[in-house]
């Protein structure tokens, strides 16, 4: 369905009218005031102009109602731009707590995508009409940035950090995915296609593509196998904290201050664990640089995330008893 004038592609997402109701906003604005400034510079050239070699033109002394309104009008005009602005802006880059989390890692040159199920795939994202889908998003390399145009939202994606991006479709379809950072030779190359499906549909397609385990299990698996389980032990033995319960909470740190145990500290306790240590600890954690791929740390992520939720949310992954006392 396209509108007479392409100006905008595709609306597929809830956000998609916000975003263009304020693009068309400063367009509008930017026309009228290029418009008026042209065709005040013509109109003043022309009725000012000089008209003979001996005019002198009597001096102005400058009139305050007229440098009121041209000041007091673009005010106004910049702060409803700014207020607009920042209310989508909000709105855009703040997911909905009920948003289904999807891994993205953007290397040179594809996108690599981890469902929560274990379905993996590149250059595409399959994801149900009507949800809410938040992004969590790194790259294994250079900034990369992911791009659905049809869903008005884009963020850059970072080495050595997380970012996300959320968005709810609404239209059935295939859109365009772009990576929109430079990102070297085959930036250009770094496309893909996101498919909105029906929920029956897309059942259909989560079914068909979970054979390694979910997320979650697999995280499991990598943190018996890199020992952690040896120190992070639930029932507060072991030499690291326990990890059970800990997923978005804060977290007191050795030397004063607290931390959110949220993704980005994850991570970083994998790779620089003397950073950040939790108060009563020693900084004895050996770090897991080049041991483990970005992949491999999101799986990790989300297996302590499973930690922290209720095992009837998560029956393949519900931890092993012993616990609950604090
Ligand atoms: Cu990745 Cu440009």
């Amino acid at each position: 369905m396209r509108e007479a004038l392409p100006l905008f592609p595709e609306r597929a997402s809830t956000m998609a009218g916000s975003v263009d109701s304020l693009y068309i906003f400063l367009i509008v604005v930017s026309v009228f005031f290029s418009l008026l400034i042209a065709f005040s510079i013509i109109y003043f050239a022309i009725r000012y102009r000089r008209r003979s070699e001996t005019e002198r033109p009597a001096p102005v002394h400058g009139g305050l109602a007229l440098e009121l309104v041209w000041t007091v009008i673009p005010f106004l005009l910049t702060m409803v731009m700014f207020g607009w602005g920042a209310s989508v802006y909000f709105e855009l880059y703040r997911p909905p707590d009920d948003a289904m989390n999807i891994y993205v890692v953007g290397k040179q040159w594809m996108w690599k995508v981890q469902h929560l199920g274990g379905q993996r795939e590149i250059n595409e994202l399959h994801i149900p009409i009507g949800r809410s889908v938040k992004l969590t998003m790194t790259s294994q390399d250079v900034i990369h940035d992911f791009f659905v145009p049809a869903f008005r939202t884009k963020a850059d994606v970072l080495p050595g950090r997380y970012t996300n991006i959320w968005f709810k479709p609404t239209k059935p379809g295939k859109y365009h995915l772009f990576c929109a950072e430079y990102c070297g030779t085959e930036h250009s190359g770094m496309i893909g296609w996101v498919y909105v499906m029906e929920p029956a549909a897309y059942e259909v397609w989560l079914a068909g593509g979970a054979a390694g385990g979910t997320l979650a299990s697999n995280g499991e698996k990598l943190f018996q196998s890199l020992a952690c389980s040896n120190c992070h032990r639930p029932d507060l033995t072991g030499r690291g904290p326990n990890l059970v319960g800990v997923f978005g909470r804060p977290v007191q740190l050795e030397g004063g201050g607290t931390v959110t145990a949220d993704e980005n500290y994850i991570r970083e306790s994998i790779l620089n664990p003397a950073a950040k240590v939790v108060a009563g600890y020693q900084p004895v954690m050996p770090t897991f640089q080049g041991l483990v791929t970005e992949e491999e740390l999101l799986q990790l992520i989300e297996y302590i995330k499973s930690l922290s939720t209720p095992p009837a949310a998560t029956p393949a992954a519900a931890p092993t008893p012993v616990r609950r006392k604090r």
